[in-house]
């Protein structure tokens, strides 16, 4: 037995729905929502910010060593969580082309992944918490006690971001060049050496092509009411 609360862990490609649904799964279960992404974005913010070169690993190594990132929630569960790194709001910044571009390089190296994943598993400590990524279920938390594998197509994917870009009044960039982007980082996630994105043996996938994301989220919390929670 565990001296922990439970934790449901969300992995799964870019743009598959995941802040949304770990975000509201959450609320519905009354756990800590855990966006471990924003932290890597973060750390790619502060490294583009002070000029380092993204392939210098020592440079980075040094700054992740040093460097503060908190993740603030919002006043109501609606709002995004609000991200700070070394006392700079970079909520919105870390969601830019430029982030987005250039954070599975960083996300790669080794002394980013064992800071970071040592962060996370620190604040997760004692449980109580829904966090998504793209290594939770196999390094992060293996021994979490509802793994889910979100997936959906390229085409579905980039079909969200777009609409994702137009409500955020960014909406010039086109369906094929965004699903040229997912492909890629898919690509990169996947294939790096070390904690690639990868389904858990023990994670459950949910393909969510055509469900609304309450359709997605109500299908996880029964999931952990018949699995986890014996209340
Ligand atoms: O979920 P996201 O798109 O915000 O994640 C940003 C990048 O961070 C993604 O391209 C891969 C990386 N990442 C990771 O390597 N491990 C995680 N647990 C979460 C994200």
């Amino acid at each position: 037995l565990q001296d922990r609360q439970p934790i449901v862990a969300i992995d799964g490609p870019a743009g598959a729905g995941k802040s949304t649904v770990t975000r509201q799964i959450a609320q519905a279960l009354g756990l800590l929502y855990l966006d471990t992404g924003a932290m890597y974005r973060a750390l790619t913010w502060l490294v583009l910010q002070s000029g380092i070169d993204i392939q210098d690993e020592p440079a980075i190594a040094e700054l992740v060593s040093k460097c503060e990132i908190q993740l603030v929630p919002g006043e109501n569960p609606q709002e995004p969580v609000r991200v700070w790194i070394d006392q700079q709001e970079v909520t919105e910044a870390i969601r830019d082309l430029e982030v987005t571009s250039n954070v599975s390089a960083i996300a790669a190296q080794p002394a980013v992944r064992k800071e970071l994943v040592k962060q996370q598993q620190r604040y997760g400590r004692k449980g109580g918490i829904a966090i998504e990524g793209r290594d939770i279920g196999t390094h992060v938390f293996p021994d979490a006690e509802l793994k889910i594998f979100l997936t959906a197509s390229v085409q579905e994917r980039a079909r969200r971001r777009q609409q994702d870009l137009k409500n955020q009044g960014k909406g010039d960039i086109s369906l094929d060049e965004l699903e040229r982007l997912i492909y890629e980082r898919d690509r990169k996630d996947s294939t790096r050496t070390l904690a690639p994105l990868q389904k858990a043996v023990d994670a459950i996938e949910i393909n969510t092509d055509g469900l609304t994301i309450a359709e997605v989220r109500d299908r996880i919390v029964a999931l952990y009411h018949e699995r986890v929670s014996t209340a």
